[in-house]
């Protein structure tokens, strides 16, 4: 077992005795004051993180009236597969009409399928959100892909980064792009990520990283655009998906 595994192990313990300890949130406690006629996601889903640690972010849904207006008071339970945990599994709507929560993934590489619902006058709305959990080697390539390569392939700016996109004459894909890049083989994105896009008949503005990555880099490089891919990467061994 790995110095990391290991941590992840005892914080998922720690988790676990935790979630024992405290009764799982439930939705009788609340008294809820308004009840929805649509729930939308605010911010939070898509997100990829370590497996069994929390997300940076918090997931934020939003609950609106039948008008479409942010709705107060509205009941929100937050699901999710085994080995999921959420913060606050059932909240009440804000006076933004938004529900928050922290969600930890399961211990388990993959994609999870989360969801959120909110009871309507007949019926219940169900919100879906899928959040990527990584292994050890695909997070290990989106640090070094966020550090070498994220400023082309990434159009958004962050606090860090200004995108350098906008400047490309040929764009780049986001590595999420499935479509594009699940048509490549693991030779051809290693040899393009080794000796630039020359190597595959394209733009030299994707520069060779063989003389600043490690094999073991670009592999992880490798693995993460794999995991991350949408639509997801079909190849058995390679992908997990969680039911
Ligand atoms: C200076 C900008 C720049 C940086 C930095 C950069 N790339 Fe690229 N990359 C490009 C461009 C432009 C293309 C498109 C080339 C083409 O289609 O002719 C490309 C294409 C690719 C492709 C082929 C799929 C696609 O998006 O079209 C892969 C895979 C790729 N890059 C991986 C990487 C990796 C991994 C890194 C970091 C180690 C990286 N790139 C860093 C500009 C960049």
């Amino acid at each position: 077992m790995t110095r990391r595994s290991v941590t992840c192990a005892v914080l998922l313990l720690m988790g676990a005795v935790a979630g024992c300890k405290r009764h799982p949130a439930s939705s009788s406690a609340l008294k809820p004051t308004a009840v929805g006629a649509a729930i939308v996601e605010s911010s939070g889903g898509k997100q990829v993180g370590p497996t069994g640690m929390e997300l940076a972010d918090p997931l934020v849904v939003q609950v609106n009236d039948d008008q479409g207006n942010a709705l107060t008071g509205a009941l929100v339970e937050f699901h999710g597969p085994a080995g999921v945990r959420f913060r606050t599994a059932a909240v009440l709507t804000d006076s933004n009409g938004q529900a928050t929560t922290a969600v930890t993934l399961g211990a388990i590489t993959g994609r999870y399928q989360l969801s959120a619902t909110t009871p309507g006058k007949t019926q219940v709305f169900t919100l879906p959100v899928v959040e990527t959990a990584l292994g050890y080697q695909q997070e290990l390539g989106f640090i070094v892909a966020d550090k070498y390569c994220s400023r082309c392939h990434d159009p958004e700016s962050s606090a860090e980064r200004v995108s350098n996109y906008d400047n490309l004459e040929v764009k780049p894909h986001p590595f999420n792009d499935g479509t594009t890049l699940n048509k490549m083989s693991d030779a051809d994105l290693t040899a393009i990520i080794q000796h630039g896009g020359p190597a595959l008949n394209r733009s030299a503005l994707m520069p060779p990283y063989g003389n600043t990555l490690s094999a073991p880099d670009v592999a992880a490089i490798v693995a993460y655009i794999r995991a991350v891919a949408v639509p997801p990467y079909q190849s058995a061994g390679t992908f997990y998906e969680q039911k």
